[in-house]
């Protein structure tokens, strides 16, 4: 009994520390990153497509986690991170990395003028949306495994 009850609490404990061990792999890391970009791309495309109303405060919000993912996201690629975790990262980023920086400086640019800019109305909002949205399928086409 006495013995069950400890393995039950090591495989417990296992379970418990096994997601924390793998939420600090780059691959992990990065992924994270971009499921938040994709919430909040969503959040705004709802605003721009009137599905739901305009909300600057929202807005900003998420335009600046945009630009926060923007100013990190390129640390997230060391060397021997090319598979694993399920990872969609291309082999370009490690054949091409000067093109992929490019690429996340742009995406940065984009982001941080969004943020300046703060959208007071949705014509402001429709006026950086576009341009900082053409970064998400630009990058993906070569750095993205799965091109969307
Ligand atoms: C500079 C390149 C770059 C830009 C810009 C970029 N992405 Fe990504 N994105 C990637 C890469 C690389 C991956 C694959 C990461 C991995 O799996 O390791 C990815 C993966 C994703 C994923 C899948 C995450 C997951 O694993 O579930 C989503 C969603 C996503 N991006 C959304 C966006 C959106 C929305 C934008 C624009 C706001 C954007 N991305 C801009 C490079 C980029």
């Amino acid at each position: 009994m006495k013995f069950r009850t400890l393995f039950a609490a090591a495989l417990i404990g296992a379970a418990g520390f096994a997601p924390a061990i793998a939420a600090d792999e780059p691959q992990v890391v990065r992924q994270e990153m971009m499921k938040k970009n994709g919430a909040d791309v969503g959040t705004l495309a709802k605003m721009v497509k009137g599905e739901s109303p305009f909300d600057a405060a929202a807005a900003l919000a998420a335009l600046t986690e945009i630009s926060e993912v923007a100013a990190t996201f390129g640390e997230h690629f060391p060397e021997g991170s090319e598979t694993g975790f399920e990872t969609e990262a291309a082999p370009a980023i490690w054949t091409d990395r000067a093109g992929f920086d490019a690429k996340v400086a742009e995406f940065k640019e984009d982001a941080d003028a969004a943020v300046a800019a703060a959208p007071a109305d949705l014509d402001g909002l429709k006026a950086v949306f576009g341009p900082l949205t053409q970064n998400c399928g630009s990058c993906h086409e070569t750095y993205r495994l799965k091109k969307s």
